[in-house]
């Protein structure tokens, strides 16, 4: 039976693929795409060409091109709509995008919004502003040591959630595991 699916991030890499999957399928699927990819990537980033072409090969598509923090807009599309299924992939998806674009980046891939989201630092500024007092802090290069409470020094909290739940491999086999994927990376890129 066909079923409804919303695609976001449509006109994507992964998501036109999702569209494209679904169609095939029959299914009538909703894809939500603002082109932000043009904004995070500039005119190389540009998708339309992505969407014109899902346009031409499916069958049940719709396409809407609002923004998914766009929160009346995704009340109202869910209020139209039942899903049975939700691919999200809307995305920053560069890591080195963002640092470049960090609030950007966490609006868009964590969710909130500018009027809710704000830096460690830009939160310290504001709140200064707003109580006319110096806040007293430091920023510190070292990592802290040992007062997280919780899931470092503390994992009591997280032990009740997952009784099962044991450590089974340490940071050093972790760290070890990373390093050696990142050389075998590394090798492959300048074997080439
Ligand atoms: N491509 C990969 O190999 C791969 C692998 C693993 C995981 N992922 C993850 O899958 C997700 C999608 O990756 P992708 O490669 O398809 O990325 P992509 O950049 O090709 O597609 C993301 C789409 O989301 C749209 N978009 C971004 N912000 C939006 C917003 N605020 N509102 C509406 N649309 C918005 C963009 O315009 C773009 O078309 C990401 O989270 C990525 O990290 C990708």
């Amino acid at each position: 039976m066909p079923k409804t699916i919303l695609v976001t991030g449509s006109s994507g890499l992964i998501g036109s693929e999702a569209v494209e999957h679904f169609d095939r399928q029959d299914h009538r699927v909703i894809g939500v795409d603002n082109n932000m990819r043009r904004v995070f990537f500039g005119p190389a980033g540009d998708t339309l060409w992505n969407l014109e072409r899902l346009k031409a090969t499916t069958k049940r598509f719709t396409h809407m091109a609002f923004d998914i923090r766009d929160r009346p807009a995704i009340e109202e599309l869910f209020r139209m709509h039942r899903f049975d299924l939700i691919v999200h992939c809307a995305a920053q998806p560069s890591h080195d995008k963002a640092r470049d674009i960090p609030l950007l980046d966490f609006e868009v891939n964590l969710g909130g919004g500018r009027e809710n989201s704000i830096s460690m630092l830009e939160a310290i500024e504001r709140i200064e502003q707003m109580t006319g007092r110096k806040l007293d802090w430091r920023y510190a290069e070292e990592a802290r040591r040992g007062d997280h409470i919780c899931y470092i020094s503390n994992l009591g909290k997280f032990q009740s959630h997952y009784p099962k739940w044991k450590i089974t491999r340490g940071l050093d086999a972790i760290l070890e595991e990373m390093v050696a994927s990142e050389r075998g990376r590394h090798a492959a890129v300048h074997s080439r």
